[in-house]
């Protein structure tokens, strides 16, 4: 009986896979049902991914990894099978894409190739992001560790986050920083990301006026000529807007 409604549970959530890849995808509003199953890797990966957690969830040996590992090799997407997904789930183009095994992705959760949702080093138990609803994930982003990605978020292409998003915000660069939440800029002093400080770059700088000084004094004591006092450039680079991607 478990099993039967097993079966029927992950045949719902691969027809709502199907559709979610039609929805989602600009390029397969025209296409069948068939032709989304034969040839989307993100619709292999979740399809094997439903059977692989149901077997895990029911206690069988070494079958889950095995058919994950499968999947990995056709797909390049590595899902753990133990990562908890939820319904509507799509994953554009695929490839290089990891979920780790305590993952947990919320309902309408969109993921581009190249996303990690990993852990941050050898801790044992919860240590994968959790991904609440409607959140999308550009390509090549990292969410590394236990950290909470609010629902709605945005995760723009190639962040790296590793702190907890709100809901409704868009994150983006490394480290991610909201440049939208609810629609809007961020406002205040804490949200100026381009402008932080480099204490380095202040140490250096004091050390070279005090030589500089020096030299001075040295060039007016001696009478010899004085040298072009030495300088110290900001190593950020300037001009364009480092989060303008
Ligand atoms: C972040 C993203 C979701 C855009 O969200 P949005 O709400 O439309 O935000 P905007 O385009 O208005 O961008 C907001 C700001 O973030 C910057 N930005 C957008 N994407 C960025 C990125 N990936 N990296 C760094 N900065 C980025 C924009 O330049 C803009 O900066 P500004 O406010 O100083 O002008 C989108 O840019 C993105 O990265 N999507 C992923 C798409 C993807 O992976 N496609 C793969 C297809 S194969």
């Amino acid at each position: 009986m478990r099993g039967l409604s097993t079966l029927a549970r992950v045949a719902r959530e691969l027809r709502e896979d199907v559709s979610a890849a039609r929805d989602r995808d600009p390029a397969a509003r025209a296409a069948g049902t068939a032709e989304i199953l034969l040839t989307y890797p993100g619709v292999h990966a979740i399809l094997a991914h439903r059977i692989s957690h149901a077997l895990h969830e029911v206690g069988m040996p070494i079958a889950p990894r095995l058919l994950s590992n499968a999947s990995r090799i056709v797909t390049g997407i590595e899902i753990h099978p133990a990562a908890h997904i939820g319904r509507d789930f799509f994953v554009d183009h695929g490839s290089g894409v990891v979920v780790g095994e305590t993952a947990e992705i919320g309902d309408r959760v969109t993921l581009f190739q190249g996303v990690t949702l990993g852990g941050t080093g050898f801790a044992t138990g919860k240590r994968h992001p959790t991904v609440e609803d409607n959140v999308t994930i550009g390509s090549g982003a990292k969410l590394l560790g236990p950290i909470t990605v609010g629902h709605g978020a945005k995760i723009g292409a190639n962040s790296v986050v590793i702190h907890d998003v709100p809901p409704n915000t868009t994150v983006v660069g490394n480290p991610g920083h909201p440049v939208r939440i609810e629609g809007r800029r961020p406002e205040g002093p804490d949200t100026d990301w381009l402008h932080l400080p480099d204490p380095v770059a202040d140490a250096l700088r004091g050390l070279a006026d005090r030589i500089g000084e020096l030299e001075r004094q040295v060039a007016d004591l001696t009478g010899t000529e004085r040298k072009e006092p030495a300088q110290v450039r900001p190593l950020r680079s300037r001009g364009q807007n480092p989060a303008s991607g």
